[in-house]
């Protein structure tokens, strides 16, 4: 029997040397020392024994249960050990290796343009506002004073959505909202999308933006309106330039006139970016129409205001000398990182 156990603990040793995984290991420590192991069979049948031989095959016995076991625990220590070691290693830093270069956007000419337009009426005391771009015949047309035959009320000229609702054409609907949202002083600008139905060419966009501006206050005049939009040229494009006003036709201002501003480009000599004329055309505004104020719920015996309107893209284009409106639209980054 005293054999048996040393042939046990020689071969299990042997096994234990030669095993490579924690699995291999379980498996002798469940052959040799398990429930129903080699070791545990020897033990069983020690009853046979007589009494003489027993305690000292049992000591013999244990012992080779004790080595075995702290063989195991070596065993398994070392591959612990190496499978940590070979997890360090496979997970080292290298920090020599360059790092991933993080590409930082840049803000889209038009939203650059815009920015700019509203900081410098923000500065003169501006507050901004918005109106809805699903917008009322209403509020579009009828509300502005626009004539019953007007042909931007034409189908072929506006988005229709239905009989009374449609994409709005231009940002002025925002002026009778806002006539009817508060009361006097009113002293607002609304930036927004406008839609027409025009055939996309290197000026023409179904989609453009505006902003619009509004000033009602008691005792405004014509001169209000001119200092406003001359020191609003002179801090987009430069202090030396000269604003012109041309007398027009819109149907919620009374009256009317289109904004020329000196070319920028040339001085005013004339060149590509003004064609010639030494003056570029910049916005539409004119004296609040009393159709207009009286509709949005104002006394017109107190009060008066002014109005203009212009165009993001037609600003950014001349700013910028950005050639075709399309452009804007593209999202082509070789494009639009120009403007960082
Ligand atoms: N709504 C006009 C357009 O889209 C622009 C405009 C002109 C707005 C004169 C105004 C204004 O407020 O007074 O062509």
């Amino acid at each position: 029997m005293k054999n048996k156990l040393f042939e046990i603990k020689n071969t299990a040793i042997n096994l234990i040397e030669e095993a490579a995984t924690k699995d291999a290991l379980e498996k002798i420590r469940v052959e040799f020392l398990g429930k129903k192991g080699r070791l545990t069979s020897v033990l069983r049948g020690m009853g046979n024994l007589s009494a003489e031989e027993r305690p000292a095959v049992g000591k013999i016995a244990n012992e080779v249960r004790q080595v075995l076991e702290e063989e195991l625990k070596k065993a398994f220590d070392n591959i612990n050990e190496k499978e940590k070691l070979e997890k360090l290693h496979k997970e080292t830093l290298d920090v020599t290796i360059p790092g991933k270069k993080i590409t930082l956007g840049s803000k889209h000419p038009l939203t650059v343009t815009l920015d700019e337009i509203t900081k410098i009426f923000m500065n003169m005391g501006f507050k901004v506002t918005e109106g809805p771009e699903v917008e009322t015949v209403y509020y579009n047309f009828d509300a502005l004073n626009a004539p019953k035959n007007h042909p931007s009320r034409d189908i072929t000229d506006t988005f229709y959505i239905s009989d009374n609702v449609l994409l709005r054409t231009q940002t002025s609907p925002v002026q009778v909202r806002t006539l009817k949202s508060q009361a006097p002083p009113i002293k607002v600008i609304a930036p927004g999308r406008c839609f027409r139905c025009d055939t996309p060419d290197a000026t023409h966009s179904p989609m453009f933006q505006q902003v619009e501006g509004l000033l009602v206050d008691k005792g405004i005049t014509m001169s209000d309106l001119k200092g406003t939009l001359d020191v609003f040229a002179k801090h987009l494009f430069g202090p030396q330039v000269k604003t012109k006003f041309r007398p027009h036709y819109f149907p919620f201002t009374e009256p009317s006139a289109e904004v020329d501003v000196t070319c920028f480009k040339c001085g005013g000599s004339g060149c590509r970016v003004c064609k010639g004329s030494g003056w570029i055309e910049i916005l539409g505004a004119g004296m609040v129409h009393p159709n207009v104020l009286k509709e949005g719920g104002v006394d017109t015996e107190v009060y008066s205001g002014f109005a203009f309107g212009m165009g993001v893209e037609r600003i950014a284009m001349l700013k910028y000398e950005v050639d075709d409106i399309r452009l804007f639209y593209e999202n082509d980054m070789r494009f639009i990182e120009q403007f960082r």
